[in-house]
């Protein structure tokens, strides 16, 4: 038995923590020392169930013993290999594993240390591949209002959250962003895809139309916007942005650095919606967030257009030290093993009726102004405080966390994405929990 509670730190001064409220946090910290299946262990020696597999990561549930023994294995066979220039065997293999459960067509994979530089590959293929077709004047790049890509300049630029922008400069240029989906006043309520908004598509041929087809050269979104509080597609949407960068020879790039690896029920969103990317992105569930890690997947029209010149030149100037090390890759497959034995995928597709029941049944708790879900993913809105936004679901998650739930906030709207293992007792227990959350002033 681990001494746990010799590991808590005495001064928490020195991290400067990411997107955390930090005064807060280091006033009453809230640490995890352990986790096995579906539950963290707390520094002060409590259970706490995950009902957002950590960060939308733990698809298949905390420490699972194949991913782990890989990692362990790896580390003391080959713990890294140059990634430029020279292999490894696992890099190629854990590719061609990624590319069996893509979307036909997307045949080619870059690897990544994160969603961010995942979603950063991603534009700079979309620009260098209309540079070698001899379209370089397709140079702008079109994201969406509430989107969220990560926190690199590409990302941050394409992505519509203004407190991840302002800070930051002129960001890249050539940007313009197509209008959110979510209309609470018509689709409160909704299970699934809402049935208004589809038309809203359009307004990507609006902005075709100011800068021209000619100058655009890829339209990211993600399928489900998950950070920005889960706004699920309308019906029709996906299908017709398709259409219309089909139409213009614009590209679209799909981040499914959330749902990809089973969250929709699906290997990917795409394959839920039957809609088929360019190129996707994705991090995350690839290796259970156990280590970092992201793949671009791409069209073989796409790379391809890529290898010509002579064979001894580089063909993309692009790529990381740790672009598909060999414990991340490890990491990987294993874990691709391991949803695949235990039929995850399957499982979550089985269980999301479930759970959008569960999930609905807090509709008419104080405060509640809509509940939306999609596959393993739901929200719950709250209504702010006046004067006072985000300090509603704050609150529901401290208190959440104290009750030994751990939920994720996003200004006051609560979401939720538990591991896949998650059973029916874990889903009781998650929206039971809430229920009394919910009910009590908050
Ligand atoms: C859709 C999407 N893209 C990109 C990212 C960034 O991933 P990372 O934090 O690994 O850089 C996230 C993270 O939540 C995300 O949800």
């Amino acid at each position: 038995m681990s001494n746990r509670l010799n590991t808590t730190p005495n001064d928490l001064r020195a991290f400067w923590m990411p997107f955390t409220a930090n005064r807060q946090f280091k006033k009453e910290p809230r640490l995890f020392v352990g986790a096995k299946d579906m539950h963290y262990t707390t520094h002060d020696g409590r259970e706490v169930l995950d009902a957002t597999a950590g960060l939308w990561c733990v698809n298949a549930g905390h420490c699972r013993p194949k991913i782990t023994e890989a990692i362990r294995e790896q580390a003391g066979e080959l713990d890294y290999a140059p990634a430029f220039q020279l292999g490894h065997p696992k890099a190629f293999e854990l590719a061609n594993r990624l590319v069996d459960i893509a979307p036909d067509g997307l045949n080619h994979v870059l690897y990544t240390n994160s969603g961010s530089e995942s979603v950063d590959t991603a534009l700079k293929v979309a620009l260098a591949y209309h540079r070698v077709k001899g379209n370089g004047s397709r140079f702008r790049l079109i994201g969406r209002e509430r989107g969220y890509h990560g926190v690199n300049f590409g990302g941050i630029s394409v992505g519509g959250i203004v407190a991840n922008r302002k800070m930051f400069g002129t960001l890249l240029t050539g940007v313009d962003h197509m209008p959110h989906t979510h209309q609470p006043g018509k689709n409160a309520f909704t299970r699934g895809e809402p049935e208004h908004g589809g038309d809203l598509a359009s307004e990507l041929e609006r902005i075709v139309i100011l800068h021209d087809a000619s100058t655009i050269a890829a339209v990211i979104v993600e399928p489900v916007a998950g950070s920005t509080g889960v706004l699920i597609p309308p019906k029709g949407y996906l299908q017709k942005l398709r259409d219309i960068c089909t139409k213009h020879g614009i590209l679209l790039i799909f981040d499914e650095v959330i749902t990809g690896f089973g969250r929709m029920g699906t290997p990917f969103a795409a394959q839920y919606y039957g809609v088929t990317p360019d190129i996707m992105t994705t991090a995350k569930g690839l290796t259970n967030g156990v280590i970092p890690m992201g793949a671009v997947l791409v069209s073989s029209e796409i790379h391809d257009a890529f290898m010509s010149g002579p064979e001894h030149m580089i063909e993309f100037f692009h790529g990381y030290t740790y672009s598909g090390n060999p414990i991340a890759a490890a990491a990987g497959l294993a874990t691709l093993e391991t949803y695949k034995e235990e039929g995850l995928f399957d499982r979550a597709r089985d269980m999301a009726p479930y759970w959008e029941d569960g999930l609905h049944s807090l509709k008419d708790l104080p405060n509640v102004i809509d509940i939306r879900n999609i596959g393993m993913i739901g929200a719950i809105e709250l209504d702010p405080i006046a004067g006072e936004p985000t300090k509603r679901a704050f609150s529901a998650f401290l208190k959440a966390y104290e009750n030994g739930l751990l939920i994720r906030t996003t200004g006051d709207i609560i979401a939720m994405s538990p591991p896949l293992i998650a059973e029916k007792h874990h889903i009781d227990e998650i929206f039971g929990k809430l229920r009394e959350i919910l009910k009590s002033n908050i």
